[in-house]
């Protein structure tokens, strides 16, 4: 995830950049950059790799000056390069800018700058900021900051630095982390605690909609209509550790409660205004070109797989193609049926998984299109396929998946509604209805995550239980296989997940009195089946606990309890109903004293076969 970091005083700016920007080195990037302001000019550093890299090139020539600021980019729009790295300037070199988060107009602003003379030298959609205040720029950098804001829609955190105002840092927020460090005759910006703790533990967090002019001995804070915000000082009492995990005891947990954000990020742009079709200007395809397609393979590992299996009834459900989910290591050696009409897609998060990798290699041999779903910029499937979506997740810390979990279960969402837009195969109003719902997951996904006290109960109460099964039918099923993958690899229960259809062909002889069985029962078409699959479990004597869609009365009679969360249509209800089993599984760990972000004998990316 990218980092921001500033500083104004009667210090250097350079050495604390440097610093600052090391101690966000934990979040993940690829390329990196600052901007120091001295006589009239801004200089401007970057490159792209580690920030060894950015040392290296300013070694003996570190840019001179006491006001500055810096970044670490993690690509999103446009590939990882020195061009694309941050800071980035106007046309005149008289505007610096880092960014964190996604302008969603950018085109459009981008194309109106383009038109009336301005000259872009990056892919980036942060570019347009700098060119923009350009533009707007009256002689007051303050107002013509909030010119360009009333301009911008998307989630960002930015910091910008003017040449004709050098004594002042002017930053913003919405939806993305930004706090400012209070010295003693300097002052420090930075996207996340870690990079001041340093220098200072005083700090003001930077509310969504507030802007900061940040001098050397002032800040001066603003809300959205230009009212001063009085602000208490928040004491940061974290050690560097607890810091980087933003104050949560694991990053996994910290990632759990990312998911609001790294949806709301992976839809961005990505939905047109009226809520009734799917961008995807990444991928460009034709009616023609969908038609083609007479079969998807979707091929992943672990919870990618996972992802692939909702994937299938997406792309089924909504665009009527059909599709065979495999995993990559099996994949590769069955000799499966492909050609020239078939499109191949596989899910990675790292990007760099060998078995996903080579099963891509196998698919484009054999003559298949291919696509690939990852959330890392320029990583190794992302180069090999011949297109790419991204999950804007940020970058994923834990072993265990959480929020790049959902946010492919999001793109393969989209990716099912945009060939059923391409292909006929949706009624409008039944699209109309399902975006307008999906805009609507990421506060629903905030809510769920809101009481997480019943989910500890439990977790406290079955902690020590051996087996642990996980039960539903259609897509509770294929999240019932993600629940019980989450709390075997973390907790070491052996959990195992059944079509709860399918229970009674074998497995039913597992359940005895007081296993627990978590039964998931959100999927609407398939309800009264899978009530009578939990009275078969309940009937052995099985503890069921259940999760429903809020609402539900009935689930209630049959199971011991009931995790409710948010209603929506029941294809996008696994984005809500994996939230309680990725928790569970979380808390069930530290009940067992697991180590919850190192499990054993796994690694984050996996590339070995
Ligand atoms: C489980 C987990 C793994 C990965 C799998 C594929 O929590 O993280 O199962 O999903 O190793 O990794 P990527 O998505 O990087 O290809």
């Amino acid at each position: 995830m990218c980092g921001i970091v500033g500083y104004i005083g009667s210090n250097q700016a350079a050495p604390f950049l440097i610093e600052g920007l090391t101690k966000l080195e934990y979040r993940g990037y690829d390329s990196a950059g600052i901007a120091v302001l001295n006589d009239q000019i801004i200089c401007v550093e970057k490159t792209v790799g580690r920030l060894a890299a950015l040392e290296e090139k300013i070694e003996g020539k570190t840019p001179e000056g006491c006001i500055g600021i810096g970044h670490t980019r993690w690509a999103t729009h446009g590939r990882p390069s020195d061009t694309n790295s941050h800071p980035h300037t106007d046309c005149h070199g008289d505007f610096a800018v880092v960014h964190n988060g996604i302008i969603e107009n950018y085109m459009e602003l981008k194309e109106d700058l383009i038109s009336k003379g301005h000259v872009f030298k990056s892919e980036t959609d942060t570019e347009v900021l700098p060119h923009l205040l350009e533009e707007l720029y009256n002689g007051d950098f303050e107002a013509s900051v909030r010119e360009v804001l009333k301009r911008v829609e998307g989630s960002y955190a930015i910091v910008f630095m003017s040449k004709k105002d050098p004594d002042k840092l002017i930053c913003t927020k919405q939806d993305n982390p930004l706090v400012i460090g209070l010295g003693d005759g300097e002052n420090f910006v930075a996207s996340d605690i870690p990079a001041i703790i340093s220098r200072t533990r005083r700090t003001y967090i930077v509310n969504d909609g507030e802007l900061a002019v940040v001098k050397k001995d002032s800040v001066w804070i603003t809300n959205s209509l230009g009212e001063p915000v009085t602000k208490k000082v928040f004491e940061v009492n974290w050690n560097a550790e607890a810091a980087e995990k933003g104050g949560y005891e694991h990053f996994m947990l910290k990632e759990i409660h990312e998911q609001p954000k790294a949806v709301r990020d992976t839809l961005s742009s990505r939905i047109n205004k009226d809520n009734s079709a799917v961008v995807l200007e990444e991928l460009g395809w034709t009616e023609e070109y969908v038609n083609s397609f007479s079969k998807v393979f979707i091929v992943a590992c672990g919870t990618a797989y996972h992802a692939g299996l909702v994937g299938k009834y997406y792309i089924e459900r909504m665009a009527r193609v059909p599709v065979e989910v495999d995993i990559a290591s099996e994949f590769r050696y069955r000799q499966p049926i492909i050609d020239d009409n078939t499109l191949t897609i596989v899910v990675s998060q790292s990007g760099e998984t060998i078995d996903t990798l080579a099963a891509l290699k196998e698919a484009k041999r054999l003559g298949s299109k291919t696509l690939a779903v990852t959330n890392v910029v320029g990583s190794s499937i992302a180069r090999e396929a011949d297109q790419v979506i991204y999950t804007w997740a940020g970058p994923e810390i834990a072993v265990a998946s959480t929020k790049a979990y959902t946010t492919q279960l999001i793109v393969m969402f989209l990716l099912g509604a945009y060939m059923a837009g391409l292909r006929g195969t949706v009624a409008p109003r039944r699209m109309k209805e399902l975006l307008t719902m999906l805009r609507n997951i990421p506060a629903q996904i905030s809510e769920t995550l809101e009481d997480v006290e019943p989910i500890k109960v439990f977790a406290k109460k079955y902690g020590f239980n051996n087996d642990v099964f996980f039960i539903g039918r259609a897509l509770d099923y294929e999240v019932a296989l993600e629940g019980s993958l989450k709390l075997k690899e973390i907790s070491y229960i052996h959990a195992e997940a059944y079509a709860a259809g399918e229970l009674k062909h074998g497995t039913l002889a597992l359940i005895t009195q007081g296993v627990p069985v978590v039964a998931l029962a959100t999927q609407k078409s398939v309800y009264d089946k899978t009530l009578s699959n939990i009275k078969e479990v309940k009937a052995r004597d099985a503890v069921v606990i259940g999760i429903a869609a809020t609402g539900d009365t009935e689930l209630e009679k049959y199971a011991d309890h009931v995790i409710f969360v948010p209603r929506t249509d029941e294809l996008l209800i696994p984005l809500l109903a994996v939230l309680p089993l990725q928790l569970l599984s979380y808390y069930t760990a530290i009940t067992r004293g697991a180590d919850v972000d190192k499990p054993r004998n796994l690694a984050k990316s996996v590339t070995v076969e």
